[in-house]
């Protein structure tokens, strides 16, 4: 059994759970004219306002005497130095040093790995360079306008979410796709428009082994081919993102051709790696280093700033309290943004992957909840949407609201509606509206006796819920680089007071296995042990393929 909560500091929140816990913030807020000022701050060109969350200052003490406690700023050393906490894989996990080349070093069992680093990095630049004015090009010599980069989960998510959100970035005339599903229709749809002589296969893989990516790749040479490419023009067409180097020279990819990264970037974590070459490639190298830069700022704040003002860590540690302590199973990612359209789902593998565990580092299982359920949608469809059971329904979902305060697309006044309701929602699920309060409402409306109280209850909202409010100028590279690394850093926190390993996946891992056996008997082989269900439905699949 896990031994956090036989912490003194575990069980004083658990007390405070009951206590400070159960306040309304519409009476914390009431108490406290400073509670926005002591409970909010700026890092990396990011304003956090945490005020609207369920603390008070005894629990924002307990907090970060929790986090010393655990040693919250030993192991993010640790992480930094380069030492092998992701013990269950015996990796180093130093996603930071991809971003900060400007330090000058970072070791791994003592051999300095930023040599390695830039050389990747200068390569992708170069070759991005050389794609853009033309020097490189399709078999035919015709330039190399569309990418299609091929891959899955940490592979896909990071650089999908980012050419998203960076639109604005785009260099004019180049597309990218990006094809991760195994259904075959991801693929067929995505190759229905392009032109095979212009167009540039990126494989993204770590392990160049994921059934889904391997699958799509081989349809994609085998397209190539069938539109009258050769073989020796996959040279041209194909390159590969990978760790693997013997698995992608038995694809047919030249080494040359692939651009490498190491076994301390976890997928989930590698869009600062060869693995965000695709986002160089639709915006450019400067605003792909913009992107790396802004992440090492917040890196930079994570590093330095004591955990009463670091943001990442707080937001962690708020985060374990309403998980841990108050019981609040989810979390709403609500960005006020359509370029940020796929940041939850981006936000869903990065949180989910790394604390959906129930053992902690030494194999013990936890006895209190972890990684919370993540889910979202831009504002403001979530609004017509879900946030009627944010409101009023029986479970209270804490939420982040996202949103910079300028846009890139100044129509009439769509931006200040947009803002207006990013600021309405937060105050209304904090304040909530007592029974008096809509009596009042429903006698102003010329309503009465039974027909109030018959309404009433129905139109009451209980409030006090809780949600994070962040802020920036406008979603540039380095703004959201920020913010990827804000959560990246509030994740690593979580698994260090949760005492999990946020940076292995075995559940993902079984997945990939159970699928593995069971396609030879889709294929007519030979039927292996299942449970009932199972073997019922393989039959049933194979009686409407006419099998
Ligand atoms: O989804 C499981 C997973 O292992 C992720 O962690 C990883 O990002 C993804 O598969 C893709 O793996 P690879 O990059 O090796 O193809």
């Amino acid at each position: 059994m896990s031994s956090r909560p036989t912490l003194p500091e575990w069980q004083d929140l658990q007390d405070l759970s009951e206590s400070d816990g159960q306040r309304h913030l519409r009476d914390l807020f009431a108490e406290d004219p400073g509670r926005f000022g002591r409970f909010s701050g700026e890092a990396a060109g990011l304003f956090v306002d945490y005020s609207k969350t369920r603390i008070t200052s005894r629990v924002f003490e307990g907090l970060v005497a929790l986090g010393k406690a655990v040693g919250i700023e030993a192991r993010r050393d640790a992480m930094v130095a380069g030492e092998r906490i992701n013990v269950t894989e015996n990796r180093a996990v130093l996603h930071v040093a991809l971003r900060d080349t400007a330090k000058g070093k970072y070791l791994v069992d003592g051999v300095d790995v930023m040599g390695d680093i830039q050389t990747v990095l200068s390569r992708m630049e170069e070759f991005c360079g050389e794609v853009h004015n033309g020097t490189r090009t399709g078999a035919t010599g015709k330039p190399l306008t569309t990418v299609v980069n091929i891959g899955i989960g940490g592979s896909d998510l990071g650089p999908v979410m980012v050419t998203e959100a960076l639109k604005p970035y785009d260099i004019e005339g180049r597309r990218t796709f990006f094809v991760s599903n195994v259904d075959g229709t991801h693929m067929a749809q995505t190759l229905a428009q392009l032109d095979p002589e212009t167009t540039l296969f990126v494989i993204a893989s770590k392990t160049f082994t994921t059934q889904e990516t391997m699958t799509n790749a081989e349809s994609a040479k085998a397209w190539y081919l069938e539109k009258g490419g050769t073989e020796a023009g996959i040279a041209n067409h194909f390159i590969a993102l990978s760790t693997n180097e013997e698995a992608v020279s038995a694809f047919g990819i030249d080494t040359e051709n692939m651009f490498p990264f190491w076994d301390w970037v976890g997928g989930r974590y590698s869009l600062w790696s060869a693995i965000g070459l695709p986002i160089a490639l639709q915006l450019g190298w400067d605003n792909y280093r913009a992107l790396l830069d802004g992440a090492a700022a917040m890196d930079r704040h994570f590093e330095a700033a004591p955990l009463e003002e670091n943001l990442p860590a707080l937001l962690g540690l708020i985060g374990v309290w309403h998980r841990s302590f108050l019981g609040m199973a989810t979390n709403a990612v609500l960005p006020y943004d359509q370029y940020l359209h796929r940041l939850p789902a981006y936000l869903q593998q990065a949180d989910m992957e790394s604390n959906g565990k129930g053992v902690t580092l030494s194999g013990a299982a936890v006895s209190y909840p972890t990684g919370p359920i993540l889910f979202g949608e831009p504002g403001t469809n979530g609004q017509h949407a879900f946030y009627q059971l944010i409101h009023q329904g029986t479970d209270v979902i804490p939420c982040d609201f996202i949103a910079p305060a300028q846009s890139h697309n100044p129509l009439g006044d769509h931006h200040e509606k947009l803002l207006a309701n990013f600021l309405a929602q937060p105050e209304a699920l904090m304040r909530g509206k007592t029974v008096t309060e809509v009596t009042t409402d429903l006698q102003a409306e010329g309503l009465e006796g039974h027909e109030i109280a018959d309404l009433a209850n129905h139109k009451v909202f209980p409030g006090n819920r809780p949600t994070v409010s962040i802020l920036m100028e406008k979603l540039t590279p380095a703004t959201l680089g920020a913010l990827i690394a804000l959560y990246e850093h509030r994740i690593f926190t979580q698994s260090v007071v949760w005492d999990i390993n946020a940076y292995d996946q075995w559940g993902v891992e079984q997945g990939k296995v159970l699928a593995k056996s069971i396609l030879p008997e889709l294929k007519g082989g030979e039927a292996t042990r299942h449970d009932a269900s199972t073997a019922g439905l393989i039959e049933k699949i194979k009686a409407m393929r006419g099998m």
